[in-house]
């Protein structure tokens, strides 16, 4: 066997551990964390953490050992009950059997499919901005990545009608999901107005899938989209979805897969808007792909466009931090950790460090086009994560990104309003720019 090592440790300060460096300058203390090893333990508040900071580890965890790693049990006590069922955290035989029943949903044919909803959608909302208004980048492309999800996964076009129950849902995920919501260290039963909120956009929503799952089921229920699935597929043994089984999943998908597109768009808009040579790139590109408009058959050609969100994705993983727990005692790059304990495996950490990027701090999607895949270690970029559990919404969101921001860049010019020196980061649950980002349109 292997010999083991102690693993180094951050204790920080008694009682609260590193939580006040944290608060003080999250990344800083990331780095000095990282700076320790590899793998580190650290104290959390109360809670004893590993961080995995580099990529051969994080292969180990993600793929290579997957199955002695599981998701924390802190993420199922977070009060946010229908997560638990949801294909997100749920685990072993039940996680099996949704993953196979969900993946058709997700194969390239069906996705592009999707490809004409999303530039109908993007187009849409470009056409709605005027020469010389001023947008916020997130709220615009929030409400365009929502309305891309409504109508792939549900059918519903939520500009006309049932918009309001999805966008307040949304929003109350968001809320109440958020790490420094009032219902994220509070027992699920102590009432907050974030919980009431979130009960009552439930209970809205539950109405408007039933109502939905009926029209499905008294009409055509053969909807290509996730709700027609999900009402009409068997498992193996020949059993359904239930209906709340069904609700639960819609709305972690609602969770998984509308922030995370959204704030890759939004920072890859904002770093196209601080670096002319890859802007002018991308948007010559785009204009050239295609006559009249871009669709799904055109994506091939968009490789600046794709390095651009490759390159904002890297600066930027909207999915910052991967969560897991040990099931048994495992070695992790020469360390022994005990059964039960939660990892925190740092996306951003890895990709801005300069073990694995020339000048990392610098925003060049030129080095995606060098070959610079082949040269890194797999897991120095996993923006979608890895293994059997890695994003099923991956090649969805990269063909949604990339007709959404081809079809921006060759309808409008923009330039930033907002002071770039201005925006810092809030590592929540996703990583997402402090304040708003401001553009001038020019169309
Ligand atoms: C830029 C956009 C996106 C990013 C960066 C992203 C990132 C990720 C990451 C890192 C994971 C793995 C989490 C882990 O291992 O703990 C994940 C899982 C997941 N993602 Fe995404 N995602 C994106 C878009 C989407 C979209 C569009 C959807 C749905 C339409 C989606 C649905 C999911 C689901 C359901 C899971 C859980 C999969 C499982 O455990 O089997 N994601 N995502």
């Amino acid at each position: 066997m292997a010999s083991t090592e102690a693993l180094p440790s951050v204790d920080g300060y008694p009682l609260v551990g590193i939580v006040p460096s944290y608060v003080r300058d999250p990344f800083a203390c990331i780095d000095d964390i990282a700076s320790r090893g590899d793998v580190v333990e650290y104290r959390f508040g109360y809670r004893r953490f590993v961080g995995v900071y580099h990529p051969d580890p994080v292969e180990t965890v993600l793929v290579t050992e997957a199955a002695k790693f599981r998701k924390p049990d802190f993420l199922r006590q977070s009060g946010v009950e229908f997560l638990e069922n949801g294909l997100f955290l749920s685990e072993g035989e039940q996680w099996g059997r949704q993953r196979s029943l969900l993946q058709p949903m997700f194969f390239l044919d069906r996705i592009r499919s999707y490809g004409e909803t999303m530039v109908d959608h993007t187009r849409h909302v470009v056409d709605e901005w005027d020469d010389g208004e001023v947008v916020g980048l997130r709220d615009e492309l929030s409400r365009l990545t929502l309305r891309i999800l409504a109508e792939t996964l549900l059918g519903v076009d939520i500009r006309e009608e049932r918009e309001r129950t999805i966008t307040r849902l949304s929003d109350a995920i968001l809320e109440v999901s958020s790490p420094t919501s009032p219902a994220a260290f509070l027992p699920p039963w102590v009432p907050s107005l974030t919980r009431y909120r979130f009960r009552r956009a439930v209970g809205e929503f539950e109405d408007l899938v039933d109502e939905l799952l009926t029209e499905r089921r008294d009409g055509d229920p053969s909807g290509d989209d996730l709700l027609g699935l999900m009402a009409t597929a068997e498992f193996e043994d020949g059993s359904r979805m239930d209906d709340e089984t069904i609700r639960d999943q819609l709305m972690t998908f609602l969770l998984a897969g509308h922030e995370t597109s959204s704030l890759a768009l939004t920072f890859t808009l904002f770093y196209l808007g601080q670096y002319p040579g890859p802007r002018e790139r991308a948007v010559a590109e785009a204009r050239d792909a295609a006559e009249d408009r871009l669709g799904p058959a055109d994506v091939p050609d968009l490789t600046a466009v794709e390095w651009a969100i490759k390159e904002a994705m890297r600066l930027r993983p909207p999915a910052h931090v991967l969560f897991r727990q040990t099931e048994e005692p495992v070695t992790l790059a020469g360390h022994r950790i005990e059964e039960g304990v939660p990892l925190t495996l740092s996306a951003y950490h890895v990709h801005n460090d300069e073990e694995w990027y020339d000048d990392p701090d610098e925003y060049r999607p030129s080095r995606w086009a060098d070959g610079l895949e082949e040269d890194l270690p797999d897991y120095a970029y996993f923006p979608f994560g890895g293994g059997p559990r890695h994003c099923i919404g991956m090649r969805f969101a990269m063909l949604e990104m990339q007709l959404v921001l081809g079809t921006v860049l060759r309808s409008v010019e923009f330039e930033l309003v907002t002071d770039p020196d201005d925006v810092g980061l809030t590592p929540a649950t996703t990583l997402r720019p402090d304040s708003e980002i401001r553009v001038r349109i020019r169309k």
